[in-house]
């Protein structure tokens, strides 16, 4: 019985070593070690031996089962681990390659430069560092005007000497509007230009208030234009945004660098200007800064007032963004949330 077993022994481990599929691995495991397997059969029939016979072979027969199971084991992760190296299943799905997206702000800029283009207005990029200069005085709000404390914003280099005495040379732009100054020195007139662009200011943040937002300047200057050419273009855009049936209205409103300055409304486009929750009840939505480009304004970008007129408006991105897509946190936008980012 003992050379039988043996024998058994080398003949299993001869045959696996020559085996290279998973399935024959099987069916030769259940033919030698499965419940009617022929080892197991041995196995079996060590309970009719004597006692003495049972000490020596039932010892041996358990180590040469013990052994098989082994080498079984090792044979399967063998080939288990071949077979994964060049074994690829075509049916299975592919990994998605996921393209990313405009940022809502992004979608609006980009519809707003459309309709611009095509009425003639070139789309202009201005400097997010700005000079106090550009920034404020050649827009026609000079040092200690009450105007600047609206617009607080992020001083650069605040320790040099000038800065000491209250005078910031370089700041972060607090409006899109100094690029009106700039176009205009660069490209004089006639001109028509939009500036969308990045801006900034220290604020405490909240729902409506960021430290860094977008707004869209546009300027036009020309011979013989008036406050009628001003409200044209923009209850085109109003269309454009809200809708063909919008409706525009203008109220006084002051600002340095207009004159006479306006603040630019259109009918609510939740409720049709009945009134509701978006524009607190009023039917109106305010949206867009604007006015007659103020004379010094004019000079200050080598233009002649007197040959020349213009208007200019400047509204924020993100408000336009909010409203068109009923977004109630600013800050979300620049949150990097991909919860957010994903709905767009
Ligand atoms: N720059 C102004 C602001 O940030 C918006 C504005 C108002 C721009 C009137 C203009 C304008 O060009 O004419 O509040």
């Amino acid at each position: 019985m003992q050379e039988k077993l043996l024998k058994l022994k080398q003949e299993i481990l001869n045959q696996l070593e020559s085996i290279k599929q998973a399935d024959v691995l099987r069916d030769l495991e259940i033919k030698y070690l499965g419940r009617k397997g022929e080892l197991t059969k041995i196995l079996r029939s060590v309970a009719d031996l004597s006692v003495e016979e049972k000490k020596t072979l039932g010892k041996l027969a358990n180590e040469i089962k013990i052994e098989l199971v082994d080498k079984f084991a090792e044979a399967k992760a063998g080939l288990e681990k071949t077979a994964g190296a060049d074994y690829v299943d075509a049916t299975l799905p592919g990994v998605e390659i996921k393209a990313g997206h405009l940022h809502p702000i992004t979608i609006i800029q980009n519809e707003i430069e459309d309709l611009f283009a095509s009425l003639g207005f070139m789309a202009l990029d201005g400097p997010e560092l700005e000079s106090d200069y550009y920034n404020f005085t050649a827009l026609n709000i000079p040092p200690y005007h009450p105007a600047r404390d609206m617009q607080d914003t992020f001083y650069i280099n605040p320790s040099s000497a000038k800065a000491s005495e209250g005078k910031h040379e370089l700041l972060m732009r607090t409006q899109t509007s100094p690029m009106q100054i700039r176009a205009m020195q660069k490209y004089g007139a006639p001109i028509k230009c939009i500036v969308p662009g990045r801006c900034f200011r220290s604020e405490a943040t909240d729902v409506r208030h960021e430290h860094t937002f977008y707004q869209v300047e546009g300027l036009m200057v020309d011979e013989n234009i008036n406050f009628s050419h001003l409200k044209a273009i923009l209850e085109v855009l109003g269309k454009k945004l809200f809708g063909p049936e919008t409706v525009f209205r203008m109220r006084p409103k002051f600002y340095p660098f207009v004159e006479p300055g306006s603040n630019g409304e259109y009918s609510c486009f939740l409720c049709g200007g009945k009134g509701c929750r978006l524009c607190k009840g009023t039917g109106w939505l305010e949206i867009v800064g604007c006015g007659m480009v103020h004379p010094s304004v004019l000079k200050a970008g080598g233009v002649d007032p007197k040959k020349y007129q213009g208007f200019a408006f400047g509204y924020g991105l993100d408000r336009l963004a909010m409203l068109k897509y009923g977004i109630n946190d600013i800050r979300l936008f620049h949150s990097g949330d991909l919860k957010f980012l994903k709905q767009f």
